[in-house]
């Protein structure tokens, strides 16, 4: 396992995370245990911010808070300076509960609900990233009614479809044509929309918005894309007359999980993006608009790391020898998703040679249910502790309680010091919303 940020093994061979020896922390918090290394995540969060200040020209980093939410990341993300991209009513409640600035967050989402549209007005969010015709109409309509004092004009992007296939897994690939997401540009949708927002009474129209994929480990994709969306600026400005204030770029910049991946830096990374952006307005006399980018996998994923125990472990001679963690695609679905590849280390044997090669499978009664096909570990015994790194992004945020099981705890380290970010989930939470009708209690069940 490639050892990430504050990562390091010390003299008795132990894994240790922003000062925290994590076999303590599997002691004090209990396992599966999701580690989160402030000062990386703070160390990512700096890149973007200045890799995307410098130079004469503020632009925006908006942290996708899909890939990670809870109140504790929120703190970080405001005192770092990002602002934060929400998806839903509740990812905007989190944010919000969490203190964060309304005016700093920006709203997607391809079904926003009129509620939570009418949610968005009325807290204040910076922006709503429009991506359809019904929702342009729903937006128009409400925001014509929210109470005077707000300003009755929404101030929107246009998300944009703008066709391009990134490589990544497809499930995770947006900007192609054959999207969900968006108005799609091939057809002229994108432009119709243009015009519709232009003419809108309640909306005010900044700029447009594309996010082409995930996890994209080539800057091509991204100054390609970047060429299309001012293209179509320019041929827009030609046909009516506007001028885009704003160019939101989406995230999507891939990490390192394992050997053979080998992503951009963030300041590289901004460098094309911002690069293209100039080059392509210079191109066409274009003003250049503010660059916004909304991050989630890069700023999150590599300072996570999750600690399970190991239990059963099963040797099927000459096949294969699974050996068992404590969690798995309830915590961690990727994997069993997207064939996901992670790296992993046994914290407590951290410095000893492999010496055999286990696959590691979670707990729930799934034959996918798998972390890792093929890891070369020492001699491996229950009870042993497993670490398995880069899962900050889309693991807890995708966690299900599936087979029962409660989620794992959160832990933020840093300078030796661990605190608990999340609790780990209980029974009790696992029928806080159940109900049993009186019908069903009363006399007349059948007890077999
Ligand atoms: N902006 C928009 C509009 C998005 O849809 C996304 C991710 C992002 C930004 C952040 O992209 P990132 O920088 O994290 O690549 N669950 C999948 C990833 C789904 C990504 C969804 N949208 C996975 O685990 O690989």
């Amino acid at each position: 396992m490639r050892l990430q940020g504050s990562m390091r093994i010390t003299e008795s061979g132990r894994l240790e995370i922003g000062g925290c020896d994590t076999i303590d922390l599997a002691r004090t918090f209990g396992t599966p245990l999701q580690i989160i290394d402030e000062q990386l995540l703070r160390r990512n969060c700096e890149e973007y911010r200045t890799s995307f200040g410098l130079g004469g020209h503020t632009d925006l980093v908006f942290y996708a808070s899909k890939a990670l939410l809870n109140k504790a990341i929120c703190r970080i993300i405001q005192e770092e300076g990002l602002g934060l991209d929400v998806v839903s009513g509740g990812e905007l409640f989190i944010a919000l509960q969490a203190g964060f600035p309304p005016d700093r967050i920006y709203l997607h989402g391809n079904n926003k609900s009129p509620e939570e549209l009418e949610f968005a007005l009325d807290s204040g969010v910076g922006r709503v990233v429009v991506d359809n015709y019904f929702e342009l109409e729903t937006l128009d309509r409400l925001a014509g009614r929210v109470p005077s004092g707000r300003g009755c004009r929404a101030a929107v992007l246009l998300r944009i479809a703008p066709g391009i296939e990134a490589h990544s897994h497809e499930y995770i690939r947006t900007g192609q044509t054959d999207s969900k997401f968006g108005f799609t540009l091939a057809n002229g949708d994108a432009a119709r929309a243009v015009r519709t927002a232009l003419d809108a009474r309640h909306l005010d129209l900044r700029g447009l918005h594309c996010h082409i994929g995930s996890q994209i480990l080539e800057l091509d994709a991204f100054r390609h894309t970047t060429a299309v969306m001012v293209d179509f600026l320019q041929s827009l400005r030609s046909t009516l007359g506007w001028t885009a204030e704003e160019l939101d770029l989406g995230g999507g910049l891939g990490v390192y999980y394992t050997e053979g991946d080998d992503p951009p830096a963030i300041a590289s990374y901004a460098a094309a993006v911002r690069e293209s952006v100039e080059e392509s307005c210079r191109r066409h006399d274009y003003p250049r608009p503010r660059v916004a980018v909304e991050p989630g996998r890069s700023v999150i994923s590599p300072p996570g790391t999750t600690i399970y125990t190991i239990g059963a472990i099963k040797d099927i001679p000459g096949i294969r020898k699974y050996v068992a963690v404590d969690g798995g695609m309830n915590d961690n679905p990727r994997p069993a998703l997207y064939q996901a590849k992670y790296e992993g280390l046994l914290v407590n044997k951290a410095s000893l040679p492999p010496q055999e090669v286990v696959a590691v499978t979670g707990r729930c009664c799934e034959t996918g249910d798998m972390l890792i096909w093929d890891l070369h570990v020492p001699a491996v015994e229950s009870g042993d502790l497993l670490a398995i790194s880069c899962t900050g992004a889309y693991t807890y945020s995708m966690s299900s309680n599936y087979n029962g099981l409660p989620r794992p705890a959160m832990a933020l380290v840093g300078n030796g010091r661990a605190d608990l970010i999340v609790e780990r989930e209980s029974y009790d939470d696992l029928v806080r919303h159940h109900l049993v009708p009186e019908r069903l209690t009363g006399k007349g069940a059948v007890h077999v």
